[in-house]
């Protein structure tokens, strides 16, 4: 079990009082907060090491380039994929679905493929393929979601065929929580010789990960949803994917040899990391993950489900509640109450020192779908505890008690 009480005093954040009161964080699937070690990690970095990367022979370049690649290392291991240099560095997971989008998408969809998303896709796993679609005269098709919140698995059986080149779904939605069967996803894809994207924005900060078991083609992650700095992410592709596709970005860093009218590009992983990347906040990501594994993913799945079900528990009793929650879905629980508009409800939990997330989740599609203006959502991470659900009830009681 966490011990939650040793682990909150490694965020010194949450001693802040809001609007003077303690502050009670639930919004963890917009981004979480940092621990002392990930902050200490970046200042250590600029102290003592800061220099650019596989740049130069000096001592600082040499160590700051150890440190970068060591944190590959950590990653692969981390996500149990196959070679470290299948890992390669992004900002974010929008940033790693564009790539994708760009070139293996430019590459291998054409006029007449399908391309399958899912009615639970957050934009950065729905824009890039609608605009690959429109420019390649593809066909984005999408899995509805069942009143459950769950996909409907016999519909995506349907949808697939011979001209399907790519699934692009999620592992866990921003919005319900909702976690997909994606092992079956990706088998079934797998049969007409599809590619698969998971995007793990969300999937990967809450549970263990084993990229060489799931067998998918690619795997996205964003650090700063994992306690990592913002600016942190990767991109995961098996090594012939990733070989086959053309670069991505073009500049230094990225090649063999350069005349005037030609370029050769190196391999693995360097032919997608032009340019200066983000070197300080990768390596101190990597301290992020070895406290995540000090912590143990399994231990912080079930202390996520302990609040999301004691979350539903307190909130459920209240009749103007609507809670939207599947069985068995990760730590986001999202709700709405009657006759309230969701920026109203945020507001006040804030005046309660409780930071929620309000809107339409940057998933207009999926609101759409559930025939709501938009949702209030809390979600939870390692920090938390029942004190701060409990907070956020007694918000929502004040929330019920000003409106009515
Ligand atoms: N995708 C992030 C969220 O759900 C930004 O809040």
């Amino acid at each position: 079990m966490l011990n939650v009480e040793e682990i909150r005093k490694q965020f010194k954040i949450l001693d802040r009082k809001i609007n003077g009161k303690r502050l009670a964080y639930l919004d963890n699937a917009s981004t979480t907060q940092k621990p002392h070690k990930v902050i200490q990690a970046l200042t250590d970095y600029y102290e003592n090491n800061n220099s650019n990367i596989h740049r130069g022979i000096h001592t600082l370049s040499e160590e700051s380039t150890t440190l970068y690649e060591s944190a590959r290392v950590t990653l692969q291991k981390f996500l149990n994929a196959k070679l470290a240099h299948e890992i390669i560095f992004t900002r974010n997971t929008t940033e790693a679905i564009n790539l994708v989008a760009y070139t293996f998408g430019e590459k291998n969809i054409h006029e007449g493929d399908e391309i399958i998303v899912s009615e639970l896709e957050h934009h950065a796993n729905l824009i890039p393929w609608q605009e690959l679609c429109k420019r390649k005269k593809a066909t984005l098709k999408v899995i509805p979601i069942k009143e459950d919140l769950n996909l409907d698995m016999e519909i995506y059986e349907k949808l697939l065929s011979e001209k399907t080149k790519l699934v692009a779904v999620t592992g866990m939605s921003n919005v319900t929580g909702t976690i997909p069967n994606i092992k079956k996803i990706i088998e079934l894809a797998h049969k007409f010789n599809s590619k698969v994207l998971i995007d793990g924005a969300q999937l990967a900060a809450h549970t263990k990960i084993d990229l060489q078991e799931l067998n998918c083609d690619f795997f996205t992650i964003s650090g700063h949803k994992m306690l990592g700095p913002t600016g942190s992410g990767a991109l995961y592709g098996k090594e012939e994917l990733l070989n086959e596709m053309p670069p991505f970005l073009f500049g230094g860093g990225m090649v063999l040899h350069v005349t005037q009218q030609e370029t050769s590009y190196t391999g693995l992983p360097d032919k997608f990391e032009a340019g200066t990347p983000n070197i300080a906040e990768t390596i101190a990501f990597k301290s992020a993950i070895e406290y995540l594994e000090e912590i143990g993913m399994e231990n912080i799945q079930k202390h996520e489900k302990e609040l999301t079900d004691y979350a539903i528990e307190l909130f459920s009793k209240h009749k103007e509640v609507k809670i939207f929650h599947p069985e068995n879905g990760g730590g986001v629980v999202s709700f709405t109450i009657e006759g309230i508009h969701p920026h109203d409800i945020a507001s006040i939990f804030n005046e309660y020192g409780v930071a929620i997330r309000s809107g339409k989740h940057c998933a207009h599609p999926l609101i759409e779908r559930l025939k709501i203006p938009s949702l209030a959502r809390m979600s939870f991470y390692i920090y938390n505890n029942k004190e701060d659900v409990e907070q956020a009830e007694k918000a929502l009681k004040e929330t019920i008690k000003i409106f009515k």
